[in-house]
């Protein structure tokens, strides 16, 4: 699969994405220093085990750069505790700066929670984010679905990028 190029200073405003997905309880967030326990095995099981890896650095980077969709459950009323607060339950997540620098990815949206807008809202999260430090363009790595990358923000396929720098493994055998 080819890499595609994205015109940072040229995005789709953000709030707009946030917009439409607040009316579904869900919210996107940084993800926090020991969460990985528990969005690690998430992403193999739902996703990928290789992409699992990457989110521990996107996590413990400075700013992070791993950002969730989290749904918002009711809270439960036999719990008046103020310091316990309403569970959230993982339904997505974005990175980037992971396998290499000005890299975006992976990214992943439960499939049952698919179509809503929240993988948009995920993708346009983490790339605003890389504009606010400073990238201009970001790479998406081995893009998949390429035609939603297109469609959300213009992203470019790059001439030759295929096997890219996803190539060679190490041997420790
Ligand atoms: C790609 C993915 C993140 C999209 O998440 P999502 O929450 O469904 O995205 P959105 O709801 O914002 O967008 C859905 C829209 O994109 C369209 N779409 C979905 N996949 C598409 C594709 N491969 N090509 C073109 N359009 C696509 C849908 O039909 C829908 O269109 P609509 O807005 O007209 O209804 C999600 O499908 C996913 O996690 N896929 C598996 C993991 C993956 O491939 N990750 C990318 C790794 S590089």
């Amino acid at each position: 699969m080819s890499d595609m190029l994205v015109k940072l200073y040229d995005l789709p405003p953000l709030q707009p994405a946030l917009d439409a997905i607040t009316p579904l309880h869900i919210q996107i967030r940084p993800a926090r220093v020991g969460e990985e326990y528990q969005i690690m095995p998430w992403i193999a099981q739902h996703f990928n085990e290789s992409w699992a890896h990457g989110v521990v650095y996107a996590i413990h980077r400075s700013p992070c750069s791993l950002f969730i969709a989290v749904e918002k459950l009711p809270p439960d009323p036999e719990r008046a505790n103020p310091y316990v607060l309403p569970p959230e339950k993982l339904v997505g997540f974005a990175c980037y700066d992971t396998s290499n620098r000005g890299m975006f990815g992976p990214m992943g949206v439960l499939p049952h929670y698919e179509n809503r807008g929240i993988g948009t809202a995920l993708l346009l999260t983490a790339l605003h984010a890389m504009w606010n430090e400073n990238y201009a363009y970001a790479v998406i790595g081995w893009a998949g679905p390429v035609d939603w990358y297109a469609n959300r923000v213009d992203a470019t396929l790059i001439p030759g990028s295929e096997p890219g720098p996803f190539r060679g493994q190490l041997e420790g055998k």
